[in-house]
């Protein structure tokens, strides 16, 4: 490590390039302690948040009863987005990473109920105004979104996996219903946690960032 690097490059680019969403690599069997979601959430609570507002809420679910209920209505939200997306995939591309991808989707869609954690990140929305713009749902979203990433990458580093996951935000209200969503907070995510099956993954393939990246202008 060189004197004017703050932190162990290997370590931190390792974490950044290879926490992935791990699916068909959870661990069903392995009970995951409270200790270890509290101490990943307490690390995503360092995240930015828009005008330091911090309205964000986690619901952090185990009970068996719920998970199934919760699993139903992601199948529901999915119906057949996750197949036909698989079979597009699999006709036009082959066994290619979009591929995976889908079938990887469609063995959490089947098995979520089994996953021994389900984390639900909400954030507060009962500022917005009616039919707010574009920059308010840039603000809500991004007040949220960088706390779900610190808590994956904090599971990561404990050896536990997750996925970003938001099909069952299609069945909205019943998941309101469900778990008690007060008025003026909305889910946005799902992340199903466990501890990985082996806890090497690599880096995703990517096209280069000069491809996508504008210099002073568009
Ligand atoms: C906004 C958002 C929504 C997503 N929703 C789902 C989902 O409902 N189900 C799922 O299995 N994966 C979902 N994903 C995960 C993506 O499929 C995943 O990030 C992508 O396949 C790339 O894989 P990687 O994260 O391992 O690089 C979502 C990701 C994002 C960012």
């Amino acid at each position: 490590m060189d004197s004017m690097t703050v932190f162990d490059l290997s370590v931190t680019d390792a974490l950044l390039s290879t926490t992935r969403a791990v699916r068909k690599r959870l661990d069903l069997e392995r009970p995951v302690p409270r200790q270890i979601i509290n101490e990943c959430l307490d690390l995503s609570l360092q995240a930015p948040t828009g005008s330091n507002r911090q309205g964000w809420s986690w619901i952090v679910v185990t009970d068996a009863e719920k998970r199934a209920a919760l699993a139903d209505l992601y199948r529901k939200g999915a119906g057949t987005y996750l197949q036909d997306a698989e079979q597009e995939s699999a006709a036009q591309n082959g066994e290619s990473q979009d591929t995976r991808v889908f079938s990887s989707a469609l063995y959490l869609a089947e098995r979520l109920q089994d996953v021994p954690v389900h984390v639900i990140p909400c954030i507060s929305v009962d500022h917005l105004e009616e039919n707010p713009p574009r920059a308010a749902w840039a603000g809500v979203m991004g007040s949220i979104f960088p706390a779900i990433w610190s808590f994956q990458l904090a599971l990561r580093s404990r050896g536990l996996g997750s996925a970003l996951t938001t099909l069952h935000l299609r069945c909205e209200d019943e998941a309101n219903q469900l778990l008690g969503v007060p008025d003026g907070v909305m889910q946005v995510a799902l992340l199903p946690v466990a501890y990985t099956i082996g806890t090497d993954f690599k880096p995703a393939k990517r096209p280069p960032a000069s491809e996508i990246t504008h210099w002073e202008q568009w």
